[in-house]
């Protein structure tokens, strides 16, 4: 019989890839995913450790999780319960501690052990822990994706890790150290994602564009470099990458948003601050002026990318005059959408030891704020500098209101238009013709007049369909 796998995923989208990975991996064990945590034989939380406010949610909903293990027992079932993920790495047998009904506890970088380590919690003898950093890569151990991309914009995982130690941040303690996967095996699965139907591929990694990946003639390729041969995968129509650091926008890769149409002309990049004081005592190794240069090479070689970012207001030490640059860096490179953070100081970082310095709550909330309000508006101003022209829409799900469909335009704004279903998955001409701060409205057009709802004949014998 079918067990239920119950998965809830928090955090960024490198979580999201490694739950689908996840339930790739226990497939073979007669796992079958559900949507509900209710009844379920198995229930992972994929957890995030990046702020306190993350990792506190885990245990809120260990809590609820712990009713329903009940209520399965009192009908004779068993719930197995286990904490994946940043939280499950850092904290480790901790979380037993403090909820004695969880069974599992694993690390990031042990999900191809998952199998064993599921017979042995079944088994029952003690709650399993295990948040080593194997020598072995769990890339090469995992099966090969079999589930049906989500839509036709699937994600796909080049590189994991990181070894910059920004004196604010968990993730490489959690994630270990930089790792890139080979070449051919990122090519094999994107040609399997595009053989299922994937015509996104949105490249991930903590820091995708520091990939230095192992061609088969032993050379190493950047990020730039696989892009390219990405873009050569049959049925790949669009790629994005995220999440990047300023520090490895090499010229190979601006050079690649120019020459590839199917790069899309939105970049993730954070800066966190526009204060070099800052930046220096973030361990960030680059100056506010640095990342002004790096916009100003983007746009010259793609003059219409539109740019996101992340911020951190209240590091500690953190003056007027250093939020005040960071408003002004703000100003100076425009953002289409951004977001932003109080600092949250994590356990074992450097940052959370700088005694006495730490921006008090009050001042930590107004500045947010204050920023906030900037970026808003520029996003605002983003969206509605695109009312009135014709972007492609990458229609990826069915509408709320009967007859629509929603999509993603080249800056991954959500578009949402009347549209026929036959439309799901492919790339569409629309017409902006509305904004809102978090998504515009438009129509959908053709070339040569042609409109796709109604059924007007192709002239040339062409359907209508195929222009579209
Ligand atoms: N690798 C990416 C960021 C990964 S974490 C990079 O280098 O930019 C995602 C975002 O969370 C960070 O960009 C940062 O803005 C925020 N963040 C990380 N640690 C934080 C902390 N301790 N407090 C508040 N925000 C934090
Ligand atoms: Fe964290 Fe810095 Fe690494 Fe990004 S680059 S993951 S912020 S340590
Ligand atoms: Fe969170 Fe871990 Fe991602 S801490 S942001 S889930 S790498």
């Amino acid at each position: 019989m079918k067990k239920k796998l119950f998965i809830k995923t928090y955090g960024c989208q490198m979580n999201v890839y490694d739950s689908g990975r996840m339930a790739d991996v226990l497939a073979p064990l007669g796992y079958e995913p559900v949507d509900a945590p209710e009844g379920a034989d198995m229930v992972i939380l994929n957890t995030c450790h990046i702020r306190e406010k993350a990792a506190e949610k885990v245990y809120s909903e260990l809590g609820r999780i712990r009713t329903l293990q009940k209520d399965k027992a009192t009908e004779g079932g068993r719930m197995v319960v286990a904490v994946a993920g940043c939280v499950a790495q850092a904290e480790g047998a901790e979380i037993m501690l403090r909820a004695p009904h969880v069974d599992m506890v694993f690390g990031p970088q042990t999900y191809h052990q998952l199998p064993e380590m599921v017979t042995r919690a079944v088994r029952g003898t003690g709650g399993v822990v295990n948040i080593d950093f194997p020598v072995e890569s769990k890339f090469d151990l995992m099966p090969e994706e079999t589930a049906k991309p989500n839509g036709p914009s699937a994600f796909l995982s080049v590189q994991e890790g990181c070894d910059k130690f920004c004196t604010f941040c968990v993730v490489p303690y959690t994630r270990g150290a930089e790792f890139s996967r080979p070449v051919g095996q990122v090519l094999a699965e994107a040609r399997r994602l595009a053989d299922l139907g994937a015509v996104e591929l949105t490249l991930l990694g903590q820091n995708v564009n520091a990939y230095h990946g192992e061609a088969p003639d032993d050379s190493t390729w950047g990020l730039g470099r696989l892009l390219r041969a990405l873009a050569e995968v049959p049925g790949v129509k669009r790629l994005r990458y995220t999440t990047s650091h300023p520090r490895d926008m090499d010229d190979d890769l601006i050079a690649a948003h120019g020459e590839l149409p199917a790069l899309m002309p939105f970049i993730h990049l954070p800066v966190q601050s526009g204060s070099d004081r800052i930046l220096a005592a973030m361990n960030r190794k680059h100056t506010a002026d640095d990342y002004r240069r790096i916009i100003d090479r983007l746009r010259a070689a793609r003059p219409d990318l539109a740019l996101s970012s992340d911020f951190i207001v209240g590091f500690p030490g953190e003056s007027d005059q250093d939020f005040a640059d960071t408003l002004r860096l703000v100003t100076d490179v425009g953002f289409a959408q951004a977001y932003s953070f109080k600092y949250s100081a994590r356990p074992g970082t450097p940052a959370a030891g700088m005694d006495g310095r730490q921006v008090p709550e009050d001042m930590k909330d107004s500045r947010l704020q204050a920023l906030q309000q900037l970026l808003n508006a520029q996003q605002v101003a983003f969206n509605e500098g695109l009312v009135g022209t014709v972007q492609p829409i990458l229609f990826d799900r069915v509408g709320k209101k009967p007859g629509q469909l929603l999509g993603r335009s080249p800056f991954m704004q959500s578009v949402h238009a009347i549209a026929p279903s036959r439309l799901l998955g492919q790339v569409v001409d629309v017409r902006i013709t509305g904004a809102h701060a978090n998504s515009l409205g438009g129509e959908v057009v053709t070339v040569d007049g042609l409109s796709v709802i109604e059924t007007t004949p192709a002239p040339a014998g062409r359907q209508a369909e195929e222009r579209v």
